[in-house]
């Protein structure tokens, strides 16, 4: 399956499915916004909560926090937000359509064979680094770099749009004052940094962690939910003493490679790619990139933040965000890593991860069949239970069975079509076990088990269902 067709299969797949739908699609949709349907909920909340318990549960010295969307504006002019938090952007004066430069020349170093499209990348990144507009734009005339819509090299200068949506807060008008949607989770963390630390009686090295929506007005959005305007980040900011940075970065890059691998997916579709452009706030930074069906593009971020965003609290409210660590007898701002990563984006790697179209064809009979084959813990439903007909207390029996498992995990129930059609309706939703009660059951108290992946059946005891659902579907 070409790469392209891929994710056209994976969005039709979502839709047809109930994972995703396009935001107000009666409306004709809202570009670049997205709502989850009542699969992709399951599976969203599943992944965070899983990130959720590796954070906070599995570490004794992370606690997590719930802030609000809304913040003093006061934030975001100490966070750097106001006056950094912008992309350079080219316009076509044909089409008036506007591109993010790094979009722009990535989508078009793709085209290109390997080497060279490397060459140009790095190109990019020096100019990028260096803030050399004039330069990105001579990259873009020299290699004639056209507009998808109006096919020209008619280019503006480049220039640098803020990302965050604004709006009124206040009930007249006189008295409104500007507020931004949050673009990110992290400074609700910062200016919580205090009252948890207190509160907590947290010593050093500790983390806040957060999950929760983040806006971005992105100019150039696409790839279904890789790039929303609205979508959801798992952050955790660890607070550390000065001069430790460099080991805690490496613990982190390591801790997060090792949670993105307990996914089941293998080592080969993620890499580390380093920044060479450092953000307004970062001494060293990095990216955990996956192969997605468009190729290597990030999923998280792990930054090295200083004490940038804690000092600039401090200064901007004039209010203290120091430590007293009682090991040294010393105050300190501390330093902090930041473990920062997209759910929708981690949505999108399982799916392009689980999504697979087999053929199960025979010498006389075709066949095949659209699985998601998801880690068992984050799959939307665990269990389907299947009685091969609606009668001779068949059904009776499965939602028994049901009624035991299902304060435990999720289950489903269906009587309808035959047995072959409703294990293709649980493959293609990514249901790991499917139990059928037949009549056989009514005499020996066994049913067949039938396994998603291999579609292997085996006869175990009904009474023993529910413990082996749950051991295979174990967080930790
Ligand atoms: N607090 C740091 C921060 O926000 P970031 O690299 O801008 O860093 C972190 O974003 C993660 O959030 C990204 O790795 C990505 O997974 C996710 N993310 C960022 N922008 C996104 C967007 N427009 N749509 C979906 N996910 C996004």
């Amino acid at each position: 399956m070409a790469n392209d067709n891929k994710l056209q299969n994976i969005i039709g797949h979502c839709k047809e499915y109930g994972f995703v739908f396009q935001s107000s699609e009666i409306y004709d949709g809202l570009s670049a916004v997205y709502d989850y349907g009542q699969l992709g909920v399951e599976l969203k909340r599943n992944i965070r909560d899983y990130w959720w318990r590796s954070m906070t549960q599995m570490h004794d010295n992370i606690v997590g926090i719930d802030a609000a969307i809304f913040m003093h504006p006061t934030v975001w002019k100490a966070s750097g937000h106001v006056d950094n938090f912008s992309d350079p952007m080219i316009d076509n004066k044909d089409s008036q359509k506007r591109y993010r430069v790094d979009h722009l020349i990535e989508g078009f170093a793709e085209t290109l064979d390997k080497e060279k499209g490397d060459a140009m990348l790095q190109q990019m990144d020096q100019l990028l680094a260096a803030n050399d507009f004039a330069g990105i734009k001579q990259l873009i005339e020299d290699n004639k770099i056209s507009c998808a819509i109006s096919g020209t090299c008619n280019w503006t200068d480049v220039r640098q749009f803020n990302l965050m949506f604004s709006t009124e807060i206040g009930s007249v008008a006189e008295e409104a004052n500007v507020i931004y949607l949050r673009p990110e989770t992290a400074q609700g963390i910062f200016v919580n940094f205090l009252n948890v630390q207190k509160t907590g009686r947290m010593k050093i090295p500790f983390g806040i962690a957060q999950t929760g929506k983040a806006f971005r007005n992105e100019i150039v959005a696409r790839g279904f939910i890789f790039r929303m305007r609205e979508f959801e980040q798992m952050e955790m900011q660890f607070f550390i003493k000065p001069g430790t940075q460099k080991e805690w970065y490496e613990y982190w890059k390591e801790t997060r490679m090792k949670w993105h691998l307990s996914l089941g997916i293998g080592a080969d579709k993620y890499r580390f790619h380093d920044h060479v452009k450092l953000a307004h706030y970062a001494d060293a930074a990095c990216d955990i990139e996956y192969d997605f069906p468009m190729g290597f593009k990030e999923v998280e971020g792990i930054h090295s933040r200083t004490d940038f965003d804690l000092k600039q609290h401090q200064q901007y409210s004039g209010k203290k965000l120091t430590y007293f660590d009682t090991d040294i007898n010393q105050h300190y701002v501390p330093y902090v890593i930041e473990t920062s990563i997209g759910l929708d984006r981690t949505v999108m790697m399982l799916l392009s991860e689980a999504y697979k179209e087999e053929d199960l064809s025979t010498a006389d009979k075709q066949d095949n069949r659209v699985v998601l084959s998801f880690p068992p813990m984050l799959a939307p439903v665990k269990l389907a239970v299947l009685p091969l007909t609606k009668k001779d207390g068949l059904p009776e029996i499965a939602r028994e069975l049901i009624d035991q498992c299902k304060p435990y995990f999720k289950c489903f129930y269906e009587e309808k079509d035959s047995i072959g059609k409703r294990y293709r309706r649980q493959d293609a939703i990514g249901t790991p076990f499917c139990v059928t009660i037949d009549h056989q059951t009514k005499e020996d108290q066994t049913v067949t088990i039938r396994y998603r992946d291999s579609m292997t059946q085996e006869r175990i005891a009904l009474a023993d269902v529910k413990a082996l659902v749950m051991d295979k579907i174990k967080m930790f």
